[in-house]
């Protein structure tokens, strides 16, 4: 009966050093030690077997079990280690090699430029404020002094929702709803998408963006918007840049100022990028003219205010010299690309 559990020790030894990988070698733990392997075959013989026999049978089972486990362990331990270090020189990593390439979003431009100049006057102490861009013709037009048939509505044509909704041609509605809200002093810009009823060229879009501001207090002047807007002129367009106030009309503001900034390409000497006047328009402003607060609950003889408006394209095409609003909306990925680099507007998250 030993015979035959030697004969399997024999055969299962030389199989083993054939053995190459660990598919083979669990191949081979099927076969000797599987249901229906060498090692289990021999089970039935037993009960043929004295006593005697069969005790001694039992025990060289176990045995040659026992040893082929240890044996296809040990071999199993080795095959693991060899293929592990194989992969590991396959598949090595050349760091060398350029990394593959893929495209990265970023953001719009109008946003980085929209971010900036809320934080020089979040830096000043101002409230960012935002309102509907769907919006009533009350606040659009007629609590800004602007009531039905006031010719200089015509500036401002826009698309109606119905005789008193439209979208809003500027953001001054929220600084109307926050006059109407409010109680003593106010300081908020006001960001957001406007709409006109423009053909669009390159210096005209239907659709465009704008922030204005808004302060009211008991003792502000025209001194105090000019320093303001001087200050926003000098960290948005940098130091040495001339602010200049010319005076202007808006309905809603008296008196009103016009606002350019010395051309930051001839320095104030007069080039084709500004007309040859050495100046740049950027934005309008003005004291809050007195029926503005009367309409919206502040006595005009005891609170002032001033308030300004910008469009944030204007100020971006000025900035990075884009000589067509279009490029703004028509997303064209080499465009907005420009401003992803480094040296362009900064990356950020
Ligand atoms: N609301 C004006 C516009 O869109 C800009 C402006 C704001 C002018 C505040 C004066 C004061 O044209």
């Amino acid at each position: 009966m030993n015979e035959k559990v030697k004969d399997i020790k024999n055969k299962f030894e030389s199989d083993l050093k054939n053995v190459k990988n660990t598919k083979e070698l669990n191949e081979l733990r099927v076969e000797y030690l599987g249901k229906k392997g060498y090692i289990q075959k021999l089970n039935p013989l037993i009960k043929d077997l004295s006593n005697e026999e069969k005790k001694e049978f039992g025990k060289s089972l176990n045995d040659i079990k026992n040893f082929i486990s240890k044996e296809l362990e040990e071999l199993k331990m080795k095959l693991d280690k060899k293929e592990l270090e194989e992969k590991l020189v396959s598949e090595k990593i050349d760091t060398s090699l350029p990394a593959t390439k893929f495209s990265k979003g970023s953001i719009h431009p109008l946003t980085k430029v929209r971010r900036e100049i809320e934080e020089i006057f979040i830096s000043m102490g101002y409230d960012v404020v935002e309102g509907p861009e769907v919006e009533f013709d009350l606040y659009n037009f007629e609590k800004l002094n602007l009531p039905k048939n006031h010719p200089a509505r015509d500036m401002q044509d826009t698309f109606y929702v119905n005789d008193e909704v439209l979208l809003r041609t500027h953001t001054s509605p929220v600084q109307v709803r926050t006059l109407e809200k409010s109680e003593g002093d106010i300081r908020i810009i006001c960001p957001g998408k406007t709409y006109r009823r423009d053909s669009d060229d390159p210096t005209h879009s239907h659709q465009f963006t704008q922030v204005e501001g808004l302060v009211v207090s008991k003792d502000v002047s025209l001194s105090h918007l000019k320093g303001t807007l001087e200050e926003f002129a000098k960290k948005m367009f940098g130091d040495s840049v001339k602010v200049r106030f010319r005076p202007n009309y808006f309905p809603f503001t008296e008196p009103s100022i016009e606002v350019d900034i010395s051309c930051f390409k001839c320095k104030g000497e007069g080039c084709s990028f500004c007309s040859k006047t050495g100046f740049i328009e950027i934005l309008g402003a003005g004291m809050v003219h007195p029926n503005v607060l009367k309409m919206s609950g502040y006595d005009p003889e005891v609170y002032r205010g001033f308030a300004f408006g910008m469009g944030i394209e204007r100020v971006a095409m000025i900035r990075h010299e884009i000589n067509d609003i279009r490029d703004f909306y028509t997303n064209d990925i080499r465009f907005l690309n420009q401003f992803n680099r480094k040296g362009g507007l900064e990356d950020e998250a």
